[in-house]
């Protein structure tokens, strides 16, 4: 049988390192893809997985009774070349170009590995304007971004917006995707004084340094707001939902822990917690926002899929302003 490298823990012990592993490269079911990765990228929830709290019990949960047994291999964002399809895959072709996301609630491995199983609707077509290292940093924050100026309360000509933690990854692909593609009035972006120019360059109309004082106060000063874009954590869900225009909402991207969820699940629900999940309508609406180029995916970094135990410590500063891609080949 072919053997597949990855990236992986052998436990969920905290602090257990990522190590390189070879495991039994699976055959895909009759719904599902193979994919020869040819890059992946970090996203905060990666390594997040790895510390304690909600998440890592969550996804422990959901392996032990999903699976895959064995080696544990992290990432969600992957583009390559499909490789083989299952008998009842329609839309996709051996030799194909796609960019997708792994599922560890479908008991799939991660995508930190040279190849990845994964259902055929995980995975979209990739424009040939899209190269895959861009492409591979574009799942998560991409489709979650998505979703957030799309979804909820849709963004539309005429309305305003709030973006806090503008600069970040998610935050960049929500104040291009606000301004460019869904056709904001205006759009405020809240990152540090460092920042300014680039989420500016983004399309923001407004920048505001939360290092120098309340953000949200000055905030009001370019308010009200149709939609408040929380992907920095750390932001009061009542002040933010404060900053609404009647009939505005408060989307929470940022958040995990279970004191921030609580401030969601309360009247007057105008606050939504989303969970970015790829689907390939949300990563079609993507790429081609990018083929157009009317969004930029910043990229950082790129490293051999080797040195992920390094991109994790740097995606953990909280720091980044562009995306660490992962090169398995
Ligand atoms: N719900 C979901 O499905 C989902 C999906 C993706 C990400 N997330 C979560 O969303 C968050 C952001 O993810 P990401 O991929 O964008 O992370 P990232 O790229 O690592 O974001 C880092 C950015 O956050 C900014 N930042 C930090 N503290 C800030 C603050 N108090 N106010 C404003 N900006 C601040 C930093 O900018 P400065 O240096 O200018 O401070 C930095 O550029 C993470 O917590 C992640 O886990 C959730």
């Amino acid at each position: 049988m072919r053997r597949m490298y990855a990236m992986a823990m052998r436990s969920w012990t905290k602090g257990a390192e990522l190590e390189r592993v070879e495991l039994p490269t699976p055959e895909p079911r009759a719904r599902e893809v193979r994919v020869a990765v040819h890059a992946a990228s970090v996203n905060p929830v990666d390594w997040k997985m790895r510390q304690g709290g909600p998440l890592r019990l969550a996804a422990r949960a959901i392996r032990t009774f999903r699976g895959p047994r064995g080696p544990i291999v992290l990432g969600v964002d992957f583009a390559g070349v499909v490789e083989a399809v299952g008998a009842k895959v329609k839309n996709l072709t051996a030799g194909q170009r796609v960019y997708g996301g792994t599922n560890f609630s479908r008991g799939q491995h991660g995508s930190y590995a040279d190849t990845v199983v994964v259902h055929a609707d995980q995975v979209c077509a990739l424009p040939d304007a899209v190269p895959f290292e861009t492409a591979g940093a574009m799942v998560v924050t991409g489709v979650t971004a998505w979703m957030s100026v799309s979804e909820f309360r849709p963004i539309e000509k005429g309305r305003r917006v709030l973006v806090l933690g503008a600069a970040g990854g998610v935050g960049q692909l929500v104040v291009q995707l606000a301004k460019r593609t869904r056709g904001a009035d205006l759009v405020a972006g809240v990152c540090s004084a460092r920042n300014a120019d680039l989420v500016r360059g983004l399309g923001a109309d407004e920048v505001i340094d939360y290092t120098t004082g309340d953000a949200l106060e000055r905030a009001q000063a370019h308010g009200p707001f149709d939609v408040v874009v929380d992907c920095a954590g750390g932001y009061k869900a009542s002040r933010c939902r404060g900053l609404l225009a009647p009939g505005g909402r408060h989307v929470m991207v940022a958040g995990d822990s279970p004191a921030a969820m609580a401030q969601v699940v309360v009247p007057p629900f105008r606050s939504r917690a989303i969970l970015g999940k790829p689907t390939h309508g949300r990563l079609k609406a993507v790429a081609d926002a990018v083929a157009a180029g009317q969004v930029q995916v910043a990229i950082a970094e790129r490293v051999p899929l080797a040195d992920v135990e390094a991109a994790h410590a740097k995606s953990k500063t909280g720091r980044m302003t562009g995306k660490i891609v992962l090169l398995p080949r």
